[in-house]
C-alpha cells in the first residue's frame, strides 16, 4: 500500500518525502485553509514540487461547468496534478468530461459502494472513500474500503482507492489488509507508524551493552 499525506503543510511533506515513505499529497479545501492566506496556486505548485507522485487539488465549484473550467486551470500548475472532485451528481458529469480528456481525478467525499460504481464507471483515476468520517456516525468505514476494493478488483477495473479519513494508525493496518492501494495520512499518523517502545528499549539495551563490553569503541575511524 503506498502512502500519501494529508496535509497542505510544506514542511511536513517535506519531511515525509525525505523519510522516502510519502509519494503523494490529498489537499482539501480546508487543509489549505489551515496554512493561513496563501495564494492556492503558488502553494500547490510548491507541494508539487516536493513529491514525486500525484498531488490531488480539490475544485471549488458546485456545478459541473464550473468544476471543468477549474480543473483545465488547476492541471496547468504542475505536471503531477490530480483533480479532486466530490462525488455528486454535478462532480460525476464533471470527472466523465475529465476522464475523456485523460484528465486524473481523484473522486472525493465517497461514502457509498454505489457513489464508488459511479465514480469507476465515469473514469475517476482514485475513489477516496471517507473512513473516519463514516465512523464518526456510527457506521463501519473500513467496510467500505473493503467493498470498494473487492467490487474495483472483481470487475478488473483500474481506478484505485484512496483510503481516506484516516484518524490513527490502526486504521493503516485495516486499509492495509482491506487492499486498498493507497492511504492518505494525517503527518501525525506517519510518525506514530514507526513507534514501537520495544524498539526503543531494544536500542538502549544495545547502547549499554555495548559500552558495558567495548567502552568507548566505535565504527567510525577516529579524527
Ligand atoms: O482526505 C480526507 C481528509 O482530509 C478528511 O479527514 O479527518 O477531516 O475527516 P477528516
Amino acid at each position: 500500500m503506498h502512502l500519501f499525506l494529508d496535509t497542505a503543510n510544506l514542511t511536513h511533506i517535506r519531511h515525509g518525502v525525505e523519510l522516502g515513505v510519502v509519494t503523494g499529497v490529498t489537499t482539501n479545501p480546508s487543509l489549505v485553509s489551515k496554512e493561513g492566506k496563501r495564494e492556492y496556486k503558488a502553494l500547490v505548485k510548491e507541494i508539487c514540487a516536493l513529491v514525486p507522485g500525484p498531488v490531488s487539488t480539490e475544485v471549488l465549484s458546485l456545478e459541473s461547468s464550473g468544476m471543468v473550467a477549474e480543473a483545465h486551470e488547476i492541471v496547468t500548475w504542475a505536471e503531477n496534478i490530480t483533480v479532486k472532485i466530490p462525488a455528486t451528481l454535478e462532480g460525476l458529469r464533471a470527472t466523465a468530461i475529465l476522464a475523456k480528456e485523460n484528465v486524473p481525478v481523484n473522486m472525493t467525499l465517497c461514502f457509498s459502494l454505489n457513489q464508488a460504481i459511479l465514480g469507476a464507471e465515469a473514469g475517476a483515476t482514485f475513489i477516496s472513500p471517507f473512513v473516519g468520517r463514516l465512523d464518526d456516525v456510527g457506521e463501519d468505514g473500513m467496510k467500505l474500503v473493503i467493498d470498494i476494493v473487492d467490487y474495483l478488483s472483481y470487475y478488473g477495473c483500474s481506478t484505485q482507492v484512496i483510503a481516506a479519513s484516516i484518524r490513527h494508525t490502526a486504521h493503516c493496518l485495516s486499509a492495509a489488509k482491506a487492499g486498498a492501494h493507497i492511504a492518505t495520512i494525517p503527518y501525525v499518523v506517519l510518525l506514530q507508524m514507526i513507534e514501537h517502545p520495544l524498539t526503543d528499549t531494544g536500542v538502549r539495551r544495545f547502547t549499554d551493552d555495548w559500552q558495558k563490553g567495548m567502552g568507548d569503541a566505535c565504527i567510525l575511524p577516529r579524527k
